[in-house]
């Protein structure tokens, strides 16, 4: 079964997509590399020795998205990740994130219904809540007016998955992200974001293997417990594999509503100064960092109750937080 994965190649897309290999799907990958590299494709490879199809396509260009349709149309399902994904650049690139991120999803719709293709899994975000005002959270929770750019396009996007589904039998699970971190046991995939990382992760290991001179903490005076805010992280891997189990869902038909939403976290929340502590333990590596301002669109604290994602999908989280903190240092040492 073919399964085409869009953002391929970027940091949960290509987890993702070595999950599916693994379960014995046909993936083709769509990315326009803005955030990733094509050598991503050579580490995919290198852990299933199955390369994925590939195709350079921004999918805000509508006339190359109907061209890849139009030979594509034996697709199974779809999953979308391309979309840019930090919470504090989009509060500085408003514009950028609103065309990026609602125009892809739309061109990607469009070609659904134009081709007749039903089968959709959204990379959805825990941020469609805002700040939520009990922890921790389902997906019962309202959606809130959201805090940045970022989270406003998860939430216009489900909205307009909503609005297609009125009128196309759209077949739509919404996986409702925590915070993705650390990274595939290989070493040979990971987060790597181009640039300066907008991300705690990446920025941690960067500073403590020398690549950057030292972590900002983004405010100390929040309400919680150290002050620093608190995320429910969760392992890239655990992650990926609640894609396959959603597809799977959707490709049996065992969906009891034309669109299901799961927040998909590990159930507990750490704090930016543990995230730090717990780092230093694992590496044995004292980190530098300081603590200032807070960066505008952070909530001071979120963290999911992942039950209805565990009763419905089959599926859990295994990995610790240890577990992800040594596999993003693995990762970020393979790849200085
Ligand atoms: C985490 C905490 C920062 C960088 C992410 C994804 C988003 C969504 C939700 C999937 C915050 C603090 C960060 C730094 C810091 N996931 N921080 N110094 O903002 O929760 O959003 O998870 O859809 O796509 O981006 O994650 O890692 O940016 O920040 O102090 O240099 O770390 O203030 O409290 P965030 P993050």
């Amino acid at each position: 079964m073919k399964i085409l994965v869009t953002g391929g190649l970027g940091f949960i897309g290509s987890h993702t997509v070595v999950e599916l290999q693994k379960e014995g799907y046909e993936v083709i990958i769509i990315d326009n590399l803005s955030n990733s590299e094509s050598s991503v494709l050579e580490g995919i490879t290198a852990i299933t020795n199955q390369k994925p199809a590939f195709h350079q396509i921004d999918l805000r260009n509508k006339a190359a998205v109907d061209q890849f349709f139009d030979s594509h149309s034996d697709i199974a399902g779809i999953i979308h990740f391309a979309a840019s994904k930090a919470v504090g650049e989009s509060t500085k690139e408003p514009l950028f994130y609103y065309e990026n991120n609602l125009f892809s999803l739309i061109n990607i719709l469009s070609a659904m219904k134009e081709h007749g293709l039903d089968k959709f899994i959204f990379s959805s975000s825990c941020t469609v809540y805002g700040q939520a005002d009990s922890m921790p959270i389902t997906e019962e929770a309202p959606v809130k007016k959201a805090l940045s750019p970022y989270g406003n396009t998860k939430q216009i996007g489900e909205e307009i998955i909503a609005d297609l589904s009125a009128v196309y039998p759209l077949q739509s699970i919404l996986l409702r992200y925590f915070n993705p971190i650390g990274a595939h046991e290989s070493g040979l995939i990971g987060e790597s974001p181009l640039g300066v990382p907008y991300n705690l992760i990446p920025y941690i290991t960067q500073t403590a293997i020398g690549k950057r001179e030292y972590l900002s903490v983004y405010g100390d005076d929040y309400n919680t417990a150290d002050g620093t805010c608190v995320r429910d992280y969760i392992h890239v891997i655990d992650l990926a594999k609640a894609h396959v189990c959603a597809l799977k869902r959707l490709l049996k038909q065992q969906n009891t509503e034309q669109t299901e939403i799961f927040n998909i976290g590990n159930g507990k929340g750490y704090s930016v100064l543990e995230l730090i502590q717990s780092f230093e333990r694992v590496t044995g590596i004292k980190l530098n960092y300081k603590i200032e301002k807070r960066r505008l669109g952070d909530v001071d604290q979120a963290w999911a109750d992942n039950t209805k994602s565990q009763q419905t999908l089959d599926w859990k989280p295994t990995q610790t937080l240890d577990d992800m903190l040594a596999s993003a240092w693995k990762w970020e040492q393979k790849n200085k």
